[in-house]
């Protein structure tokens, strides 16, 4: 089924757009919209709100509010199943003993600092584009350019 997903590149791994891109073309997904935001503490408990309570929120909101997040949509077969596939697991350290391409394996530093972004299901999927992709009329993230 054609689908649409949403992911995005956490501010630490910035410098490896263009592999991140690559990996993305070289799984046959296509990018239709991108975007490159600078989330305020605001914008990140929103969209992290179901974490909210976690031990790991604070470090969370620290984290992707460190820099800018490069965002976008993905489109393709079965784009969400297959861009976690991509992603591979949250742990970087599983992601590594599972396989080497994945791109948390990749790019991940530990549990928190992940890398890669990647919606978990249709409706996560629906809320997440509207974060980042707001339809018209309604208000932009602030800090995206
Ligand atoms: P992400 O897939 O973007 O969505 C939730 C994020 O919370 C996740 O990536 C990690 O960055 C972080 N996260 C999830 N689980 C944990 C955990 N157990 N410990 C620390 N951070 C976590």
């Amino acid at each position: 089924k054609l689908e649409r997903t949403l992911g995005f590149i956490k501010p630490d791994t910035l410098d490896k757009m263009g592999d991140v891109i690559d990996a993305i073309y070289q799984r046959g997904l296509l990018i239709s919209r991108m975007r490159l935001c600078h989330l305020g503490q605001n914008d990140a408990f929103k969209f992290y709100e179901e974490h909210s309570g976690k031990s790991f929120m604070k470090d969370l909101i620290n984290y992707v509010t460190s820099g800018p997040v490069l965002a976008f949509e993905l489109v393709g077969e079965s784009a969400i199943a297959r861009w976690r596939e991509l992603i591979g697991p949250t742990d970087p350290s599983k992601a590594r003993s599972e396989a080497a391409t994945s791109l948390r394996a990749r790019f991940g530093r530990d549990v928190t600092h992940n890398s890669v972004h990647g919606s978990d299901s249709p409706a996560s999927t629906a809320r997440e584009v509207e974060a980042f992709f707001p339809s018209t009329g309604r208000q932009s993230l602030p800090n995206c350019v």
